[in-house]
């Protein structure tokens, strides 16, 4: 059979998420692994899509979106960030996972290099290989996760085409400064690079950390592509509705491979999502203070482990410190973790290509039901003890 199967997929691994999920399930674990909510978004937004569906939007949308939901996006993008967006500005995918990978495939040619912080989340990775890219690491450096400017200057080669940033970041839950910020814009411009700005967590930041869209620094707009996620933002990542925000040219190329990949997508759920949007003022003080409690709940209950957490400003995860000598790895951590104590947490040295660090942490996800929180952290404590 091999010999049918392409040699694109060599060396590509299996999601870590498969192999947690899988594992998590055969041991009947707390699964405080992969990144999603164990509980559901808001009921009115199922009412949205029940009302669209009632109402006949169930066949295929404009392949780019429908309008009702690039106009919901482009005034909050207005009202939140001063960003000014047109209708062509926003292509609506299958999730911010197919808007990464229409991306890396409309923008590489082969043999580009990518410049990657490191943990990454690791579609960037597959995307950029199968896309021909050739992925450079910048090593986010714990307990700050701050990078080393000289690090990312020395990164960038003459084949250096873009620079994925991800803010609020996914494992470290770091919110990079405006200062940061301002160094990556810069180095974009001197060497005429375009950004990737992940940007799915736009809204989980906590006590007084604010966001920055990238794209809004001089010089960006010409620059930037951001990727953001209703599933993430409303809390209904199985539906897959996510959306990628950029120059029109850039949006007519991402569309160019969109529309030989999922072509549309799901009608009732962007016609939900588009009034989604219009409850945002009011949804969101809500969702943060929700993801807030969850986050100091878990960081309180892990100092009293083994497990040292390192507290996030933004996203919905957390890395720990794993005991120091108790452990060959993270890996390791992670499996006896699921197989003796019933708690699933990932191993983040696979998000990780350069450095060492990731093999003395675990990437623990908060955004479960309190139940499951303090069950996985009740389990947790009981190492070592
Ligand atoms: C950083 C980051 N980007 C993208 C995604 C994928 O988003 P979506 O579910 O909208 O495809 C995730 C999901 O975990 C993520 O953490």
């Amino acid at each position: 059979m091999q010999k049918f199967i392409s040699e694109k997929l060599n060396g590509m691994p299996v999601s870590i998420f498969s192999t947690i999920s899988k594992l998590a399930l055969e041991y009947n674990a707390v699964n405080l692994g992969q990144g999603f909510p164990d509980f559901n978004g808001p009921e009115w937004i199922f009412d949205f899509a029940l009302e669209a569906m009632k109402e006949g939007k169930n066949q295929y949308a404009p392949s780019v979106g429908i309008h009702s939901l690039k106009e919901s996006i482009a005034k909050y993008q207005k009202k939140y960030y001063d960003i000014d967006l047109n209708e062509e500005n926003i292509l609506i995918t299958a999730g911010a996972t197919e808007s990464l990978y229409v991306t890396f495939q409309a923008l590489l040619n082969k043999g580009d290099e990518v410049i990657l912080f490191e943990p990454y989340y690791d579609s960037y990775f597959a995307d950029v290989t199968l896309a021909g890219g050739k992925p450079k690491f910048v090593t986010l450096r714990k307990p700050t996760f701050d990078f080393d400017y000289a690090e990312l200057e020395n990164a960038i080669t003459e084949k250096t085409k873009l620079i994925v940033l991800n803010n609020p970041h996914n494992p470290t839950g770091k919110v990079f400064s405006k200062e940061q910020l301002n160094f990556i814009a810069s180095m974009a411009v001197k060497h005429d690079l375009m950004i990737v700005s992940d940007e799915v967590y736009e809204f989980l930041t906590f006590d007084d950390v604010k966001h920055t869209p990238i794209v809004t620094l001089p010089g960006m707009k010409e620059r930037t592509v951001t990727i953001s996620s209703c599933g993430k933002t409303f809390g209904f990542t199985g539906w897959k509705i996510g959306y990628a925000m950029a120059e029109p040219e850039i949006i007519t190329a991402l569309n160019g491979i969109h529309q030989w990949t999922t072509f549309a997508v799901n009608t009732p759920g962007q016609h939900a999502m588009a009034r989604a949007f219009h409850q945002l003022d009011d949804y969101l003080p809500e969702f943060r203070m929700l993801y807030q409690q969850k986050r100091d709940l878990v960081y309180n209950a892990l100092k009293e482990t083994s497990f040292k957490p390192i507290k996030p400003d933004g996203s919905y995860f957390m890395m720990a410190e794993i005991p120091a000598g108790r452990f060959e790895s993270d890996i390791d951590a992670s499996m006896k973790l699921i197989k003796e104590l019933g708690v699933a947490t990932i191993p983040p040295s696979v998000f990780y290509g350069k450095s060492d660090e990731g093999k003395s942490m675990l990437r623990i996800c908060f955004a479960k039901r309190d139940e499951t929180l303090i069950e996985g952290v009740k389990r947790l404590k009981t190492f070592g003890s």
